[in-house]
């Protein structure tokens, strides 16, 4: 009986979805929501009974087109029988008004309906009665929800050969309903290669297209990698794995020596170069961290090692690694010493979060902490699976040169965003320092590795290249390198990370740092660095006092920066990239700056707090602040509101705690975010800094000039002309033009010619192997493309001549060219993707400012909380900045003076 209940209700469901469609879109929310609810009625006979009853009424309401009020409204909390809330004569009418409305369902036979003409009249007493069996209406259902999920992204690693069976079970997956504890998310949040057999389209709460999932976010957790459509676990026996660790350690101690050698032969980089400049961007800030991150790199390139062996000797697929099918754990192998470390978590809960992020998940402590894998939306594309860079799907010919696509797609044309500031992309490049931060490899001793001739004419021949080369070909007739004779740019691949489930498998690249926003880029993110940047007094972090103007401490490394002469001032912070823009400076500055103002307070107003206390109690409210900012602020105009509503990305309000905290979540970085999706910011950047007097413009900055040489920091008024220029001036429009500032001069460090940013970016997706951009389209729910007209008919041509198949176009480029989605600077692509990032990182994060007492051990009090979602860019600003120019602050700082919001 119970299940004949809920078979009826789940069928009535479906239609009344599908007929929601019909609805106008405003409507439709509701009414979704109404769905939701009744199908949690499932715990006993009369409440099933209850909700077959709504479902009918709701499927007669919208058949007739005309909802009743009270359906109009939320649900209540407590659902009772229909009739206790409805006038009857409500319900007759709707009854009645149904009548002869019900063609496209093809219900009931003619002669039925004869017989049932008299019954029409009068409401049945249990709605069940009169339940129409639809026919064509189940086809014309299917065919309005076909599946056009990402489901058949891995069709091909099903068996081939599908049973009837198997013919029937996936039509039965096109409903519109999620069931067995599955929950609608959107698309990028449900990738296919996790539950294949379960994919199904449906709505989310905010009446987006979306689609069933059980993982809803924690798909990249191991143990939600069960099952894999049909495919089988492969296991080995302990012989093999002690001769594919025996191989690999070998292999290690080969790759050991001739790094010797090439480090004797002198094939490293020197600062005074643009690709030396490129590398300060990876140096580590410690001896501890880079002994520490070559360590890693090489368990995990041992058991990529490994992996590749096993590939090779039982003949196994590129899609059976892809899939995560080598499942078997080596901890207790001689491969288990490669394997990750698990975290020391102290029993209970700690007040703060960790400088190394780790313990913020009890169930899985490393999540999100510094030196791990970054997550995946998708498996990786290999060449073999595990590591090559992938090929073209065209007879597997090698990819065009990310040089040559750059220069043929990649324009310096300038197309002005007339809403937004510079800010933006000042922000946003700050905020992603403090998420993601590979690392090239190095040598051991932490120089640099050198893949091209001295002369930059040739690659290093094949006997004298470091495994981890992989330098651009720069074509003969290149518009720009050809003049300075120009054949080989600099490319070092990124450093991998011990896979945390200590299984064989494909390799994963490492994020340095911590993956939360946690300030990580102001505090580092080790216990080490942050000691390097604490004065140990008062809570404070330390300074350099420049005249009076507290500036963040100057480097000691002697070759932090470029031609760091006496006087010249290289900053030191959290992260290590800092001194690679001028206005990245003056955003640590400020925010250096806030940590010590809120520190000074709290000591006045707390004088018997320790140091200690101070720091951490300081440095919690500064990653408030920033997590205000961030998703009040700059989200919305990065992805939209309509983004931030469906990925439920909105800070609560007031007083109010969040609970949304869900420990399935993983809350690291994708690789897709970090080595694509959010390099949307390059697009952004305006080569030229015009700096404002007070009367009149006082210089225009090209950036190269300031790129590693920060001293203009010094001048009395520059950091505020600085911000006024970032408060004011307008944002480059995220399209496929980059500034020449990037692409040819970037970091030319007083050469002629620097080097190109839009090839890096194309040649580190490939690196990381990110998948073509179609797939992601296809993940995100968009149509493949099938030609590149589709994705812009102005640069069709073009695209065709670097890419001989739509399917082969990198994600980074066709992210770009893809047309804006409504209310975002970014396409469909980057926006889901970047949004399931800060959905990640917000719900994933268990020490989010916002969370509840019950969540978060250092939660803060509600009239804090009203406090801190009062933080805004601007007031930063205002309350850090010099005072030399600044007198006024427009609310946001992210908008350009007169655009509303
Ligand atoms: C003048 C401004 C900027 C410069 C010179 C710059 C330069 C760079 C460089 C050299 C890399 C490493 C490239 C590689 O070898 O893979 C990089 C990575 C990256 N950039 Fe930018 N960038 C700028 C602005 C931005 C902005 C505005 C954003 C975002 C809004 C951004 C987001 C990123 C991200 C996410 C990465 C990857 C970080 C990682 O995981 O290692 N950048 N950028």
């Amino acid at each position: 009986m119970a299940s004949d209940l809920n078979e009826q209700f789940q069928y009535n469901l479906m239609l009344a979805k599908a007929l929601v469609q019909l609805m106008p879109a405003t409507d439709r929310q509701h009414i979704r929501i109404w769905f939701d609810v009744l199908a949690e009625l499932d715990q006993t006979q009369q409440e099933m009974a209850i909700r077959n009853e709504y479902i009918w009424f709701i499927l007669l309401m919208l058949q007739n087109n005309r909802i009743e009020e009270y359906f109009k409204e939320l649900p209540p909390r407590k659902i009772l029988p229909l009739r206790d809330v409805l006038e009857q004569k409500i319900i007759d009418d709707v009854l009645i008004a149904s009548d002869n409305n019900m063609s496209w369902l093809d219900t009931v036979s003619d002669e039925e309906k004869e017989k049932n003409l008299e019954k029409k009249k009068v409401a049945p007493e249990n709605f069940l009665n009169s339940q129409p069996l639809p026919k064509e209406g189940v086809i014309c259902y299917f065919g309005a929800f076909s599946d056009q999920s990402p489901s058949n992204f891995f069709q091909g690693t099903q068996n081939n050969t599908l049973l009837e069976d198997d013919l029937i079970s996936n039509a039965s997956k096109h409903s519109d309903f999620c069931i067995d504890k599955s929950h609608c998310v959107p698309f990028v949040q449900c990738p296919a290669h996790v539950r294949i057999e379960t994919k199904k389209m449906c709505k989310t709460a905010v009446g987006s297209d979306g689609v069933c999932c059980f993982t809803g976010q924690n798909h990249t957790t191991p143990e939600d990698r069960h099952p894999r459509g049909r495919q089988h676990l492969v296991r080995m026996n302990p012989q093999t794995i002690n001769l594919i660790a025996r191989h690999s350690q070998d292999k290690i101690n080969e790759y050991k020596v001739k790094e010797t050698v090439l480090l004797a032969d002198g094939h490293l980089l020197f600062p005074g170069s643009p690709s030396y400049d490129h590398f300060r961007n990876f140096k580590l800030l410690t001896k501890t961290d880079l002994s520490e991150v070559l360590d890693l790199a090489s368990r995990a390139m041992e058991i990529a090692l490994a992996t590749r062996d096993f590939k090779n000797r039982q003949g196994l697929t590129n899609q059976q690694i892809e899939l995560g099918m080598l499942q078997q754990d080596l901890s207790a192998t001689p491969l288990g010493i490669a394997c990750a470390a698990k975290p020391h978590c102290p029993l209970y809960p700690v007040k703060y979060r960790r400088i190394d992020g780790a313990c913020n998940n009890a169930a899985n402590p490393a999540w999100g902490s510094g030196m791990t894998p970054y997550a995946r939306l998708l498996p990786p594309s290999y060449e073999d699976g595990i590591w090559l860079p992938r090929v073209s799907e065209h007879e597997g010919q090698a990819l065009a040169s990310p040089r040559l696509i750059s220069s043929t797609i990649i324009s310096d044309g300038s197309a002005v965003n007339h809403e937004h500031t510079l800010m933006v992309m000042q922000f946003g490049q700050f905020l992603s320092h403090d998420i993601t931060q590979s690392i090239e490899f190095s040598f051991a001793n932490g120089s640099a590795i050198s893949c091209c001739s001295d002369d930059g004419r040739a690659k290093l021949h094949h006997e004298e290249r470091h495994y981890a080369c992989m330098a651009i070909d720069i074509p003969h007739k290149d518009p720009f390198y050809n003049q300075f004779n120009q054949k080989c740019m600099n490319f070092v691949r990124s450093v991998l990370a011990p896979r945390q489930d200590c299984t064989l498998g494909y390799a994963q690249q490492m994020n340095k740092i911590t993956h939360f926003i946690d300030g990580s880029a102001i505090y580092g993110s080790t216990p080490e660095q942050t000691g390097r940047l604490r004065s140990f007094e008062k809570g404070l972090l330390r300074v350099f006092n420049d005249f009076g103007r507290h500036m963040l401490p100057l480097s000691p490394e002697p070759d932090e920066c470029l031609n760091r002469k006496q006087n010249l001032a290289c900053y030191m912070s959290g992260d290590s990239r800092t001194n690679q823009m001028i206005s990245l400076v003056t955003l640590h500055t400020i925010f250096l700056r806030e940590h010590n103002r809120l520190a000074n307070e709290l000591s006045k107003l707390n004088s018997h707090w320790t140091d200690e206390e101070v720091f951490l109690e300081a440095r919690q409210i500064v990653v408030a602040e920033l997590q205000v900012i961030t998703y009040k602020e700059f989200l919305p105009i990065v992805i939209g509101n309509a983004a931030m509503e469906q990925f439920d990305l909105s800070l609560s309000s007031g007083t109010e705690y969040s609970h949304d905290y869900d420990e399935s979540i993983e809350p690291s970085a994708t690789n897709e975010f970090a080595a694509a999706a959010f390099r949307f910011g390059h697009s952004t950047v305006d080569g030229l800094l015009k700096i404002y007097g007070k009367k009149r413009m006082d210089e225009m900055i090209f950036i190269p000039e300031t790129m590693f040489q920060p001293s203009r920091m010094r001048k009395f008024f520059f950091m505020d002309e600085l911000l006024s220029t970032l408060t004011t001036e307008p944002i480059q429009q995220v399209d496929h033009n980059l500034d020449e500032a990037l692409t040819r001069y970037m970091f030319r460090a007083g050469n002629p010619f620097g080097i190109d940013l839009a090839s890096l970016n194309i040649q580190r997706g490939r690196d990381h192997g990110l998948r073509p951009y179609n797939d992601y389209r296809e993940l995100v729910g968009l149509p493949r493309l099938k030609h590149f007209e589709e994705l812009s008919p102005e640069l069709s041509e073009k695209l065709r001549k670097v890419y001989a198949s739509v399917n082969d176009i990198d994600l980074w480029v066709g992210g770009l060219l893809e047309e804006k989605a409504p209310g975002s600077i970014v396409g469909y692509t980057f926006r889901d993707i970047i949004a399931d990032q800060f959905y990640r990182l917000k719900k994933g994060d268990k020490y989010f400012f916002e969370n509840s007492p019950r969540i978060n051990p250092g939660s803060f009090a509600p009239e804090q909380l009203l406090e801190l979602r009062k933080a805004s860019m601007s007031r930063l600003i205002c309350d850090n900045s010099d005072g030399t120019l600044l007198g006024r602050q427009a609310p946001s700082a992210f908008k350009k003076p007169g655009v509303e919001g």
